[in-house]
């Protein structure tokens, strides 16, 4: 498919006047979600799992029935594996303020990378704040990548988290995932992965990854 034709489905590039640059902070909805989320509304909308009444049936089969597409989509093994929230900045936060303030203590050790998101940076910051942890960053070479080298120097046997992007939305950089997670499994440290500017472009295994 050219580009031409992906654009038709997008309402707002119909108007010629527009040439959107910005798809890396807000990407521009495609008619098939703008009428998915029409059609919920005027069709479905109601409490899902709280309620006895069909409406409230037909959503909760809505949402489970969405969920089950993206755990096929990312080929996880159970539906449960998928928690919805608002968007990246709320599932980091709650996993930070959740499971690192639950689980870290003085110096232990948070590897994040220098070219992370404020959403992806500020929450641990406030956990090491918290919990006397210490933040350490993955710094890039002139390529605006990450060597293998600095990676084995900041993930020890301190790191408890290690939470990276796949990809930049500075630099475009494709962080080499599969080698972090590795490694980082092998000093016993849980990877969190922010996959905001990846899962549209690149294809998420998170079985392979073991994520
Ligand atoms: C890499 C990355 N992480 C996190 C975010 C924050 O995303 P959200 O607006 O879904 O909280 C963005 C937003 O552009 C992003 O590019």
């Amino acid at each position: 498919m050219n580009i031409e034709e992906i654009k038709k489905d997008f309402p707002i590039l119909q108007n010629k006047e527009i040439t959107y640059l910005d798809s890396g902070a807000t990407t521009q909805k495609p008619i098939q979600v703008i009428k998915a989320i029409e059609e919920y509304y005027e069709k479905y909308n109601a409490n899902p799992h709280r309620g006895a009444y069909s409406l409230s049936i037909e959503a909760t089969e809505a949402y489970e029935n969405t969920r089950k597409k993206i755990a096929k989509f990312i080929n996880a093994k159970q539906p449960e594996e998928i928690i919805f929230s608002k968007n990246a900045t709320e599932s980091l936060n709650l996993t930070a303020y959740s499971y690192g303030i639950e689980n870290l203590k003085k110096d232990d050790e948070i590897v994040i990378s220098i070219m992370e998101h404020h959403s992806n940076l500020v929450p641990w910051q406030k956990v090491c704040k918290q919990t006397g942890a210490k933040l350490n960053y993955m710094y890039i070479n002139n390529e605006f990548e990450i060597t293998e080298e600095e990676i084995e120097s900041k993930i020890t046997d301190k790191t408890k988290i290690v939470s990276i992007t796949h990809v930049s939305n500075v630099l475009g950089t494709i962080n080499n995932i599969e080698k972090i997670i590795k490694y980082a499994h092998k000093r016993g440290a849980i990877v969190i992965v922010d996959a905001s500017q990846s899962i549209p472009h690149i294809k998420i295994d998170v079985e392979k990854l073991r994520l």
